[in-house]
């Protein structure tokens, strides 16, 4: 712990838990957000004005531009596994640390995944929608007919921790696990993911009876799924992404999802969220949620202190666990 005098500044730049806030006030004195209000860059750069750190969440973009105006900043922690938002080469340049909060989300955000998959192929979401709107007269026999998954072909696209987990949830359902990634997963990995086996990606879109999503965001995996990939797609598949919404080309997307060249898709995340696409709106063949893959307790919690505790460790003169550069 460090005496007031000799500790330094933190931005904590978006709301969080109190007992968050206490741990990180014996190191820093702390500016807080607790109205949980989105800086605006001009606003965050003015906030970081003398501060040595800041936590924060993927709405926080750090740039040159905000590092040439923040000279004394020394570490920016995200409180998420994705870290698209930090501009990596300009965080070295400028000698400033930046860290990730990742595991610690792994099993929840594959829990999630599975439950927009289910929602997705059992036609739940939509199924209650017309429940509520007062449409039930009678059982019929084909009332809502989905896809099964068991024993169906589960696809995964980015086979990092996550997508193993999600692989790994796939052994109850008796279903078939191919994967494609940048590179092909040792063989433990490989037969602990439910034999995962390795295809090419445009195997992957064809033969995938249902397709996860979980690679991560960069410039190179923009629109890596688009009208193409989605033409490559079985008509009774569900394509589920949990990852980041610019892997998907939203547009192309809605049109397969019209034109039921898929059967359905199960959104946690979307190209410029908190807006989306209105179309998703008039389409009953998606299940749409905010961003909420990793939102259990427990587990936003443990976000939470991984991030605070990289913050920490910089400050102690300690290598941050989750260092990215
Ligand atoms: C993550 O951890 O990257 C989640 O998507 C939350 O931002």
């Amino acid at each position: 712990m460090l005496n007031a005098q000799s500790k330094p500044n933190l931005l904590v730049a978006r709301a969080i838990f109190p007992e968050i806030l206490e741990k990180l006030s014996d190191y820093f004195v702390l500016e807080t957000n607790q109205e949980d209000r989105i800086f605006p860059s001009q606003e965050l750069v003015q906030r970081l004005q003398g501060k040595f750190g800041m936590l924060c969440t993927s709405s926080a973009k750090v740039n040159s531009e905000l590092l040439n105006a923040c000279p004394e900043l020394r570490i920016v922690s995200t409180l998420a596994v994705g870290y698209d938002n930090f501009d990596l080469a300009a965080c070295s340049e400028a000698g400033v640390l930046a860290t990730n909060a990742p595991d610690v989300l792994n099993e929840t955000t594959a829990d999630f995944a599975w439950a927009l998959l289910m929602a997705a192929a059992r036609r739940v979401t939509e199924s209650e929608h017309w429940l509520r709107a007062g449409k039930w007269e009678k059982w019929s026999i084909d009332c809502f007919l989905g896809a099964d998954l068991h024993g169906s072909t589960l696809g995964i696209l980015g086979m990092g921790r996550i997508g193993q987990a999600v692989a790994r949830r796939s052994i109850g359902f008796g279903m078939k696990v191919i994967y494609h990634n940048r590179s092909r997963l040792g063989p433990e990995i490989e037969d602990a993911s439910n034999n995962a086996e390795y295809v090419s990606k445009q195997d992957l879109f064809a033969q995938a009876d249902h397709l996860v999503i979980v690679v991560p965001y960069s410039p190179e995996a923009h629109h890596l799924v688009g009208a193409g990939e989605l033409a490559m797609m079985k008509p009774s598949a569900c394509l589920v992404n949990v990852a980041r919404g610019g892997i998907v080309d939203d547009v192309a997307l809605i049109a397969a999802l019209k034109e039921k060249k898929i059967a359905a898709a199960g959104l946690d995340v979307f190209e410029n969220e908190p807006r989306f696409h209105p179309d998703f709106l008039e389409l009953e063949n998606v299940v749409l949620t905010p961003h909420i893959a990793s939102a259990s307790r427990k587990t936003r919690l443990a976000m939470a202190h991984r991030a605070a505790d990289n913050l920490i460790a910089a400050v102690s003169g300690r290598m941050p666990l989750d260092l990215l550069n």
